[in-house]
């Protein structure tokens, strides 16, 4: 198999070695191969596409395109057109809010979350607030899991309307979730959205084994190009239960301007708001195609190979005196988790080098690591450990204009307010791990400036 990816790197990938590039942020974004963009751009250089709103030959070809593109999404997600719509957004957070503004929500309704979870399923909550639900979150575990979820997921009123949303695959911790909380969601009376944007660019995911009721993606992370397309799938029973705040070109049958009335659609395309983006749409399927060609599963096995790769490494460093150089958030083994690695690095007497410190350096070396929490506050206050009314509390004594996280770390009394995250994806090999470790190894020993060191988080229990 290092062969089918060693040639990979070669034909598809070559720019990373050409520009000298260590990439390691798949679960930022994916990226192409140039067969996918000379393909699309062979597509753009011969057809003539107009916009789909019309009837004419250049707009009907618009709309087999994005015809097809939903088609291929069917497809590859195995997902029966007859139970699952496809929505065209502008990426997965578009498809969240979707649901959020859309999903009737009411006093008494519940909005039940995963404390692991991107802020795009965190901020639907203002949705939920706003109409009276109630919020709940679910705890994480040392390995930054949610667990117990049988004991822990309320059975709740069927006369009402209640969203439980978990992440397939956690941006933040590569912990992969159990795939069948959507049917113990279902079980205890809940609609089910499930955020599959970090899981499916590196795992196979079958609409016919199960069956949560929305789906959201982004395809930049799944195949790097194009960005500003992602999708919402949808159970086509849950379309009438929704309901949308306002409506806007192509998303209405009629509407009478005199009468101030009108009529949304009642597919999925009263949900897409204006012109599609149907020039970018169109390369959907050459990268569907292109991940399967490569195939899911030779992609999954590559990338657990790395990842495994990579942990035992970061895990073997220590300092002279013996102490850890990483202290590691999340799974320590290939259990149930994905390709995404977060840590910070220690100093030699346990504290952290400030993750920002780290981020500096790691450019100045050309490599593409994320430094922060990642739009995942959840799993980041379950891995420092924050104390919620600490929290609370310099959050709320800061001023606005004044927040800085390093003014937030400083009030919580220098624990960490970003980690490092390291992804490896379809293109990356040896060379990119071994150029991490290298990295990382030249902290050996290192005494950062005393302001930019972090206070050691006390192990969660
Ligand atoms: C798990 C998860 N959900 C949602 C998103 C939001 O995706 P986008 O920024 O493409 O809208 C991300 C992005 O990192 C993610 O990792």
């Amino acid at each position: 198999m290092n062969a089918l990816f060693d040639e990979l790197r070669r034909t598809e990938f070559s720019r990373l070695d050409a520009g000298g590039h260590v990439y390691l942020d798949y679960t930022g974004g994916g990226l192409y191969g140039e067969s996918q963009i000379r393909a699309h751009a062979d597509m753009l250089m011969t057809q003539v596409l107009g916009n789909p709103h019309s009837q004419n030959p250049t707009s009907l070809a618009s709309t087999r395109n994005v015809l097809h593109a939903r088609e291929r999404i069917h497809q590859f997600f195995e997902a029966d057109p007859e139970e699952y719509e496809v929505i065209f957004t502008l990426n997965a957070s578009g498809a969240l809010k979707l649901i959020g503004e859309s999903y009737p929500w009411g006093v008494g309704s519940r909005y039940m979350m995963t404390a692991d979870n991107h802020n795009s399923v965190n901020g639907i909550r203002e949705f939920a607030k706003a109409k009276g639900a109630t919020i709940e979150y679910l705890p994480l575990n040392r390995e930054l899991r949610a667990e117990n979820l049988e004991n822990l997921l309320p059975t709740v009123d069927r006369s009402k309307p209640h969203l439980f949303a978990f992440p397939a695959q956690s941006n933040f911790s590569g912990v992969k979730h159990y795939l069948d909380w959507v049917e113990l969601g279902h079980s205890r009376g809940y609609d089910v959205l499930l955020d599959a944007a970090a899981y499916v660019p590196t795992n196979r995911l079958s609409l016919r084994e199960i069956h949560p009721d929305f789906m959201s993606v982004s395809f930049y992370k799944m195949f790097g190009f194009p960005t500003g397309v992602g999708a919402l799938l949808v159970r086509r029973e849950m379309i009438d239960k929704l309901h949308r705040p306002w409506f806007a070109g192509g998303t209405v049958k009629f509407v009478s301007a005199q009468n101030k009335m009108h009529l949304l659609a009642t597919s999925g395309e009263g949900f897409e708001d204006g012109t599609l983006n149907y020039l970018s749409i169109a390369a959907i399927a050459n990268g569907l195609d292109f991940l399967e060609q490569v195939g899911m599963e030779n992609i999954h096995a590559h990338v657990a190979g790395y990842t495994e790769m990579l942990l035992n490494e970061l895990l073997a460093l220590h300092h002279t005196n013996g102490n850890p150089l990483i202290k590691l958030y999340g799974p320590p083994n290939m259990n149930m988790r994905g390709g995404t690695v977060a840590f910070n690095l220690t100093t030699p007497d346990g504290n952290l080098v400030d993750s920002y410190e780290i981020e500096k350096r790691a450019n100045g070396e050309n490599i593409s690591v994320r430094t922060g929490c990642f739009c995942n506050p959840g799993a980041a206050e379950f891995a420092f450990n924050y104390l919620p009314d600490e929290t609370y509390q310099c959050f709320s004594t800061i001023h606005p204009d004044q927040f800085t996280v390093q003014q937030f770390s400083t009030c919580m009394n220098h624990l960490p307010v970003g980690a490092v995250r390291a992804s490896s994806g379809i293109a990356t090999n040896d060379h990119d791990v071994q150029r991490l470790i290298a990295f990382v190894s030249t902290f050996i020993d290192f005494v950062p400036a005393s302001d930019k060191v972090w206070q050691m988080p006390v192990e969660n229990s």
